[in-house]
């Protein structure tokens, strides 16, 4: 079973960062990263995440924007660049940063994950999204996003460029050698040559060919577009399903559509998001639940329901039923159209639909003691549901720790879970295998 964990500092329920409990403060500071860093290193988890985007969001709904949710991230580093200095104090755990292949050149996408691969000793992980907000587009010099078609195009063709520049140099290039003078082969490096419909990459990139051969590759989309990709490039995927029904469905959905690429199932794991409220016992996750709720008030909570649904919701009476969307917005996403659809079947108010969506952030979650944790998860995965989970922690870095003192150790007792890492990439740890050196294999094909 692959663990990976949201590492935001705010925590990911959104009054999380308000709770006696959480860092007295967050914005802009390392101290928090590596401490969560190395609560979960603790644990053996195999990776930490950074979800990220390329604007400041909210500015519109001023009241959401002053309580700050923790997916706005108004004030956060940019992730392959605090994952440098986090990989500096931690030895194990995987680093997995997000970046958009709407807005950043293959080259230097490439050289960012590849260059967090050596200062990691193999622990990169590139989440590659292609941007879930429109916004974002007005910082790159365009007055609107690309349509969902055209960035899963620019996503595929991207990916495509970036593995052919990580394959730019031999693992033994580079000599080094003082006594003939000759640094590198230069029979050993290859360009990328790259002319396509949005790119246009020369190579060879300037960076050796990393320690897990290639940094790992994972994506959270979750429209058709988005899986097909996952299918056809991607390590790991996170998911939304929020019933263990549907998330067996999208399973085999995804894992089906592989074989056309000439994948095997197991290179790609598939990692369900879950906001995890665990306690000592079950009456101590229920007060950690209803001491978050009782920090978001009304309003707030109406806000941030507009937000995750993509239409504003603020007008509907608070005891009426969940208004209809208004029709499918450029922005719009899997998560927003279910928590509708839901509201909408079992024909909830927009109150009671705050009260079921917000803890989890529209996401799926569990509460409970360690055992009803362990069980949740356990089921799932013996169920080919997933092959993992992306967990969410409402209040950091107590529930990180809190999860890694209770839960870890249920899981270990199970068998679910190592005992130590196995080894030191994250390739290693998520039982990936690592991508051959294509001169290595140009070699033994050329001896036989
Ligand atoms: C666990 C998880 C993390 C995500 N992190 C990001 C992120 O950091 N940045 C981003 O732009 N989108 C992020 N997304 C959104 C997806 O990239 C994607 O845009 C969204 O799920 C809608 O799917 P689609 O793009 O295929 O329509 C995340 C989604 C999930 C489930």
């Amino acid at each position: 079973m692959v663990l990976g964990f949201t590492g935001g500092a705010l925590g990911g329920h959104l009054a999380g960062w308000r709770h006696r409990d959480a860092f007295p403060t967050t914005a802009m500071q390392l101290s928090c990263m590596v401490e969560m860093a190395k609560i979960a290193e603790r644990g053996g988890l195999d990776l930490m995440f950074l979800a990220d985007g390329n604007g400041v969001r909210q500015m519109d709904r001023p009241a959401l924007f002053a309580a700050n949710s923790p997916s706005d991230r108004p004030a956060v580093f940019e992730p392959v660049t605090l994952f440098a200095a986090v990989a500096q104090h931690t030895s194990r755990i995987g680093l997995v940063a997000t970046a958009t292949t709407s807005f950043e050149e293959p080259f230097t996408l490439a050289r960012k994950f590849a260059s967090l691969d050596h200062l990691s000793g193999g622990r990169a992980g590139w989440n590659l999204v292609t941007t879930q907000y429109v916004e974002d587009a007005k910082n790159f010099g365009r007055d609107e996003h690309f349509g969902r078609a055209e960035r899963y195009e620019r996503a595929r063709e991207s990916l495509d460029v970036v593995r052919k520049l990580w394959d730019s140099w031999a693992t033994d290039a580079f000599l080094e050698d003082k006594a003939s003078g000759r640094y590198l082969d230069p029979a050993r490096v290859r360009l990328a040559n790259h002319r396509g419909t949005h790119f246009a990459v020369k190579g060879p990139l300037n960076v050796a060919r990393t320690p897990q051969g290639q940094p790992v590759v994972f994506m959270a989309g979750q429209s058709d577009a988005g899986k097909e990709l996952a299918a056809y490039g991607g390590e790991g995927l996170f998911g939304t399903a929020s019933s263990k029904a549907d998330a067996q469905r999208e399973y085999a959905d995804i894992k089906g559509r592989m074989a056309k690429y000439g994948r095997p199932t197991d290179a790609l794991k598939i990692l369900p998001a879950l906001s995890v409220f665990v306690g000592r016992t079950a009456a101590e996750a229920d007060a950690l639940f209803e001491e978050l709720q009782a920090l978001i008030p009304p309003p707030l909570a109406v806000s941030y329901l507009s937000k995750l649904v993509g239409f504003d919701v603020s007008e509907a009476p608070l005891d009426g039923p969940m208004p209809e969307s208004p029709g499918e917005s450029l922005g719009g996403t899997a998560i927003g159209r279910s928590v509708v659809e839901m509201a909408r079947r079992e024909g909830l108010s927009v109150r009671e639909t705050c009260a079921r969506v917000l803890p989890s952030m529209g996401g799926n979650m569990v509460k409970g003691d360690p055992r009803q944790v362990a069980d949740f998860l356990e089921d799932w995965y013996t169920g080919k549901a997933c092959d993992g989970f992306m967990l969410s922690m409402p209040v950091q870095p107590r529930s990180l720790r809190d999860f890694v003192e209770l839960v870890v150790p249920e899981l270990q007792r199970r068998g679910l879970r190592p005992p130590h890492y196995r080894g030191s990439t994250l390739r290693d740890n998520m039982g990936l295998a690592r991508p051959a050196d294509p001169f290595e294999s140009a070699q033994s094909e050329a001896s036989s």
